[in-house]
C-alpha cells in the first residue's frame, strides 16, 4: 500500500513546523509504522538535527533531504511511497515558492502549526488559501491546526482559537506547550520519545496524542 503523506506546513518560520515534523514522525514509527521524514526547507534543520546525536541513540527512522526538489518534490517523494506507511514532509516556510502547493497536491493531512501570536494568525489565512486551492485538486486533503508553544491560560489562546475555527479547519484538542525538553531533543540529535526526564515524558504523551489525532484523519 502507498505511504501516507503528511505535509506539516506554515508561511512564517519558528512555529514549530520541523519540530513537530520530526515528533509526528517519531510517533508513528513508534506504533509500528515504516516512517520517512522529508526535509523540504532549505535551512535542512532535521537533517541537521538527524545527524546531531552522538553515540547510537540518533533519531530511529528515515529523515531525507528534498529540499533541493524545489516543484519537482512530489516527484521525489512519489519514489518513496511504496516503501513507507507514512510520510511526513518538513514544508518551507514561504507560499511563494511552489513546494508547499506541490506537497498538498499530494498529501492526505496538512497539519498547520501555530503559536499564539498574531503574526502567526494572520499567516494561517495565506496558508488556509494555499489549502483550498490544493483542495481543488485534491479533494480528500484535511487540514488542521495545531496550537504549538502554547500557554493555556493566556487569554490570547482562546481568542486565537475561536479565530482559528473561523477560518474553516479544525484545531487539534491536542496543544502542544512550550518545553525545554523539545529544544534539548533537537540539540541531541533525539526525539522526547527517547528522553527521561520529566518535561519529555509529558511531551511524548502530548506528541502521541497529537500522532493519534492525526491518524484518525488518514484514510
Ligand atoms: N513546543 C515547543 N517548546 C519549546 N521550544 C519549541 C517548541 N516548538 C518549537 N520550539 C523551538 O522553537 C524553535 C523553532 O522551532 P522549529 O521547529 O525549528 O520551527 P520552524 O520549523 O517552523 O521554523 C526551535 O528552537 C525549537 O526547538
Ligand atoms: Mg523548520
Amino acid at each position: 500500500m502507498a505511504a501516507e503523506i503528511i505535509a506539516v506546513t506554515q508561511q512564517k518560520g519558528g512555529v514549530g513546523k520541523s519540530t513537530i515534523a520530526m515528533h509526528l514522525g517519531a510517533a508513528f514509527h513508534e506504533k509500528g509504522k515504516r516512517v520517512l521524514v522529508v526535509d523540504a526547507d532549505g535551512q535542512n534543520t532535521l537533517i541537521h538535527w538527524a545527524s546531531a546525536s552522538s553515540g547510537d541513540v540518533g533519531i530511529p527512522f528515515h529523515v531525507v533531504n528534498l529540499s533541493e526538489a524545489g516543484s519537482q518534490i512530489h516527484r521525489e517523494i512519489k519514489k518513496f511511497v511504496a516503501d513507507y506507511d507514512i510520510i511526513v514532509v518538513d514544508c518551507p516556510p514561504s507560499i511563494t515558492e511552489k513546494v508547499s502547493g506541490v506537497v498538498l497536491l499530494a498529501a492526505s493531512v496538512a497539519v498547520i502549526p501555530t503559536s499564539s501570536s498574531p503574526a502567526d494568525y494572520w499567516s494561517s489565512i495565506g496558508l488556509v488559501k494555499l489549502v483550498q486551492q490544493a483542495q481543488v485538486m485534491n479533494e480528500d486533503l484535511r487540514a488542521v491546526f495545531l496550537l504549538n508553544k502554547t500557554e493555556e491560560k493566556r487569554m490570547l489562546t482562546r481568542e486565537l482559537k475561536r479565530a482559528l475555527e473561523e477560518l474553516g479547519f479544525p484545531l487539534l484538542k491536542t496543544q502542544i506547550p512550550t518545553r525545554e525538553a523539545y529544544k534539548q531533543a533537537m540539540a541531541l540529535g533525539q526525539t522526547v520519545l527517547q528522553m527521561n526526564d520529566r518535561g519529555a515524558k509529558l511531551a511524548a504523551i502530548e506528541v502521541r496524542a497529537c500522532a493519534n489525532e492525526i491518524a484518525a484523519l488518514l484514510p
